[in-house]
């Protein structure tokens, strides 16, 4: 691979051990996928994973350790946050795991990440601009970034992610690469989208029919948020480890159908109406019986607009003892909300507030939970596995909250 200046400096220790040994791991990394050149890269996204993997502690410790700064604008994805652990008597938490997160904690914040916690970086600042290389670990992130953004990311992983940091390099392959962007794959949308929830089961379709393809999406309404897209993009990553859509008329890179299939035709397709929604979303659920012990909603973390909307539907209402109604979301938004008064709605009626947070992280073993309720198709389609392994049902927003509340 050729290497600038530069990059060479870094390789052969003069800029400190951290940087040698990312510069090494991102050489090598680029030289399995092919790789002819790195690529500067100013956003990265971070995460601090499972704690319990004494591995992931003591990598990211001694990057810390062998005086690893970022140059890059770096966030990172929810964590186990300490402030939340122990908290509700009814859910406890091993010590042991609270140490190992804390020292992840300080670890990447010697290193200089902004720490926002939250698996929706491009609500906190860290927005890259259309076509720039970034490195960004989380797949509904990645998804957002290279979708909704037009930037370019592959799906980094743990590891990558600290040494595209520190050396603010990443190498030059996969969606990168302009000519991997295109569209490959033509999905109809032949119904009235309605709910946020709507979009999440449209997700998990195109996830599950062209997992590893780069869909693109017609028939949209021209009126698509972003949180919208980003609902459909973290169930499709989630389901079918897709990285990037196209949806035309409306990201960036799909103005025509032209330009998101960059001149060619598409190689498959596939219509979806009311019937497969209705399909996909009993598709989705795993439980057929049985109580709820929990509902869980804010993944991916939500914005401003949804927490409003679970307050209206609350509106007073409390949940029933025998649940945890648990919302899980960034800081910023639960302070916006917060001054906003919704926040206090949600804590009247007995919501769980967790700030910069995921259940992935969390000791559910010992809280004797079986089967939750979520309006999160990537909640829904990740908490039956590892590590949680709850049976789920899936429901809109007003169907959790009436769950919850009669
Ligand atoms: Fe975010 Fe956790 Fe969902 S990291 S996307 S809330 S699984």
């Amino acid at each position: 691979m050729h290497l600038t200046d530069e990059e060479k400096q870094m390789l052969s220790g003069d800029a400190g051990e951290a940087a040698r040994l990312s510069m090494e791991l991102l050489v090598k990394i680029g030289d399995v996928y092919g790789a002819k050149q790195m690529v500067s890269v100013r956003s990265v996204h971070a995460a601090c994973v499972y704690p319990e993997f004494s591995v992931a502690v003591e990598m990211m410790e001694k990057f810390a350790d062998l005086g690893g700064k970022f140059r890059t604008v770096t966030t990172a994805n929810p964590i186990l946050n300490p402030q939340n652990m122990g908290r509700w008597e009814d859910m406890p938490e091993p010590n042991e795991l609270k140490q190992a997160t804390i020292r992840q904690i300080n670890s990447i914040k010697r290193m200089g990440v902004i720490p926002n916690w939250s698996c929706t970086p491009y609500f906190q600042g860290n927005l890259p601009r259309l076509g720039e290389p970034v490195s960004w670990v989380e797949s509904s992130a990645i998804i957002f970034a290279n979708s909704v953004l037009g930037a370019r990311t592959n799906r980094t992983t743990m590891g990558v992610d600290l040494a595209s940091a520190i050396t603010g390099r990443v190498p030059n392959f996969g969606l990168l690469l302009p000519e991997n962007r295109a569209g490959t794959a033509l999905v109809r949308v032949d119904f009235k989208l309605e709910r946020l929830f709507d979009y999440g089961t449209i997700g998990f379709i195109i996830g599950k029919v062209f997992a590893g393809e780069v869909p693109v999406i017609e028939g949209l309404p021209s009126t698509t948020t972003a949180n919208q897209l980003k609902v459909m993009g973290a169930a499709a990553a989630i389901k079918g480890g897709i990285a990037l859509y196209h949806a035309l008329g409306i990201t960036p890179e799909a103005k025509t159908k032209k330009e998101a299939f960059h001149g060619k035709k598409p190689e498959f397709e596939l219509e979806i109406g009311e019937k497969d929604i209705k399909a996909a979303t009993e598709e989705i659920s795993t439980i057929r019986n049985g109580k709820i012990d929990a509902v869980l909603v804010g993944c991916p973390h939500p914005s401003v607009e949804e927490i409003k909307e679970l307050a209206y539907i609350l509106n007073g209402r409390k949940i029933r003892k025998n649940i945890k109604f648990c919302l899980f979301a960034a800081s910023d938004t639960v302070n916006w909300s917060r001054k906003m008064g919704y926040i206090d709605i949600l804590e009247e009626s007995n919501v769980r507030i967790f700030e910069g947070d995921c259940i992935i992280f969390h000791s559910t073993r010992e809280w004797g939970w079986k089967n939750v309720a979520t309006n999160s198709a990537k909640y829904a389609c990740s908490l039956p596995s590892n590590p949680t392994y709850f049976d789920v049902l899936y429901t809109d927003l007003k169907g959790c909250v009436d769950l919850a509340t009669t």
